[in-house]
C-alpha cells in the first residue's frame, strides 16, 4: 500500500523518489485509493522541488499507460503528430496535419479546445457547418486506418490519468511546472501511437512562454522526455511576439488555413509548416531534411494536401464545399476597420493585446463553459515592418454588434508605429533535436 504522505514530505523535502513510486502514486490514485488533497500536495511539492529525468519519464509512461495505447501495426507510413504550446492566430494544425498526410505519413491527433484568446484546433474545425468531433478513440483508429488522418477531442479513453491530474493542477495553481507540462503533453502522444513528435514551442507575448530562454527550457524538457520514453522528438521554437499569420478567430482562420493550402496565405504560415513537417518526417526516419521539405511544399503547390482536408472535413460530417467556397464559412454581421492614427513603419504587433481583442469579441473563451462565436475575430491587413500612412487600416474587426470604443483603443494599441522601419525578426528562433 503506497504511503502518499510520505511521498508528498519526501518531494517537500527536495529528494528523490524511489523507482517505481510516482508510478504507484498514480496508479494508486486511479484506483481511488488516493485522494485529491493529497495527489494535489504532491503536485505542488513538484512544482516546487521538480522532477528528476527518470521521475519525469516514468510519471509520462504511468499517464499513458492508465488507459488504451493505440497502435497502427501494419501501416508502412510513420505516425506523427504535432502539438503547439499555443499562440494567437495559430492555424498551423489545418495547415500541417493535411500536408504531413499527402507528404506520406499518418496523422492521428488528439486536440484540446482551446482556453484563451481563440479557439483550439477543434474550436477551428467545429467553425465548419456539419463537423462534429468525436471523442472515442475506437472511431479516431477507424478514421486513420480509412483517411491517413483524424482528430479528435481529448479522448476518456487515453491517458484519462492526465485528464484528472490536469483538472487538479488547474485549480491548485499547478499548471506552471514544467516537468508537469512535460509528462501531461507528451503522455497523450505516447498513447495516440505516434512514430515521431514535433512540438511547436511558442515564446513571447502571445505566448504561455514569454521569454525564449523559458521556451527552450521547457522544449529542453520534452525532447529529453521523448529519448527517456523512445518517442523521436524535436522542438522548434517560433517567435509568438506577433500573431501568427494575419487572421485570429475561428473561421477566419480556417479561411487562412484553405488559403494556405491553396499555395497562397501568408508566406510566413507555410514556412514554418514546412519547416515543422520536415523535422517530424525526419525524426520519423522518413527521408533526410531537404528531401521532406521539398515534398511538403510539393503538397501545397499540387493541392494534395488541401484533398486531404476535404477528407478530413467531409469524415468530420462537415460541409466540404466550404473549402472551395469559403464564403460559406459563418461570417460576422459587420466588419469595423481600425486606421492608423499616424505615420510611419509597423515595429509590432502585440499578440498578447490582440488575442485579448479576439477573445472580447467571442472568438475564444474566458472559462470553460463559454460558448464561441466561430465568426468573429480579426484580421490584420498589415504586417510588422510595413510603412504606412496616417488613416491607412491596421486591422478589420469582425464583430456582432458596434465595438466599444474602448475595445478599438486596446487594439490600436496592439500597434506600435515607429519612424524607422525595424530590424528583421526570425520567425524559427531555434530547434531542439
Ligand atoms: N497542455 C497540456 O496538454 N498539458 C499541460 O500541462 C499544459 C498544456
Amino acid at each position: 500500500m503506497i504511503r502518499a504522505v510520505e511521498l508528498i514530505a519526501a518531494k517537500r523535502r527536495g529528494e528523490t523518489h524511489r523507482p517505481g513510486e510516482v508510478r504507484a502514486l498514480i496508479d494508486a490514485y486511479m484506483r481511488d485509493e488516493v485522494p485529491d488533497y493529497q495527489v494535489s500536495a504532491w503536485l505542488m511539492a513538484v512544482c516546487w522541488r521538480g522532477l528528476s529525468d527518470e521521475e519525469t519519464t516514468e510519471l509520462t509512461l504511468a499517464l499513458a499507460d492508465s488507459g488504451r495505447r493505440l497502435r497502427f501495426d501494419g501501416s508502412d507510413r510513420p505516425v506523427v503528430d504535432k502539438h503547439s504550446t499555443g499562440g494567437v492566430g495559430d492555424k498551423t494544425t489545418l495547415v500541417l496535419a493535411p500536408m504531413l498526410v499527402a507528404a506520406g505519413a499518418v496523422v492521428a491527433k488528439m486536440s484540446g479546445r482551446g482556453l484563451g484568446h481563440t479557439g483550439g484546433t477543434i474550436d477551428k474545425l467545429e467553425a465548419i457547418p456539419g463537423v462534429t468531433t468525436t471523442t472515442d478513440a475506437d472511431a479516431l483508429v477507424a478514421a486513420v486506418r480509412r483517411d491517413g488522418i483524424a482528430v479528435a477531442a481529448q479522448s476518456p479513453d487515453l491517458a484519462p490519468a492526465d485528464g484528472r491530474l490536469y483538472a487538479l493542477r488547474d485549480v491548485t495553481a499547478t499548471v506552471e511546472s514544467i516537468p508537469l507540462i512535460a509528462s501531461s503533453v507528451m503522455s497523450k502522444k505516447i498513447a495516440t501511437g505516434a512514430n515521431a513528435v514535433v512540438l511547436d514551442v511558442k515564446a513571447g507575448s502571445g505566448a504561455f512562454m514569454k521569454e525564449a530562454d523559458a521556451a527552450r527550457d521547457l522544449a529542453r524538457a520534452m525532447v529529453a522526455l521523448g529519448r527517456g520514453t523512445g518517442l523521436p522528438t524535436v522542438a522548434v521554437i517560433s517567435s509568438m511576439d506577433a500573431p501568427l499569420g494575419r487572421t485570429i478567430g475561428n473561421a477566419l482562420e480556417v479561411r487562412e488555413a484553405i488559403e494556405t493550402l491553396r499555395g497562397g496565405g501568408p508566406a510566413e504560415l507555410a514556412a514554418l509548416c514546412v519547416a515543422l513537417g520536415a523535422e517530424v518526417l525526419t525524426a520519423a526516419g522518413a527521408g533526410p531534411q531537404d528531401a521532406a521539405s521539398e515534398r511538403l511544399r510539393r503538397t501545397l503547390a499540387d493541392g494534395c494536401a488541401l484533398g486531404v482536408l476535404r477528407r478530413l472535413v467531409g469524415a468530420m460530417g462537415g460541409d466540404v464545399r466550404c473549402i472551395d467556397e469559403p464564403d460559406r464559412l459563418p461570417r460576422a454581421a459587420r466588419v469595423v476597420e481600425v486606421k492608423a492614427d499616424r505615420a510611419g513603419y509597423v515595429a509590432a504587433i502585440d499578440a498578447l493585446r490582440c488575442g485579448e481583442v479576439a477573445m472580447r469579441l467571442g472568438a475564444g473563451r474566458a472559462t470553460k463553459r463559454d460558448a464561441i462565436d466561430p465568426a468573429v475575430g480579426l484580421v490584420l491587413r498589415v504586417s510588422r515592418g510595413d510603412s504606412v500612412r496616417q488613416s491607412d487600416p491596421l486591422v478589420d474587426v469582425h464583430c456582432q454588434e458596434e465595438p466599444s470604443v474602448d475595445l478599438l483603443d486596446a487594439l490600436r494599441a496592439a500597434f506600435s508605429i515607429h519612424e524607422r522601419a525595424p530590424a528583421p525578426a526570425p520567425l524559427i528562433l531555434d530547434v531542439i533535436r
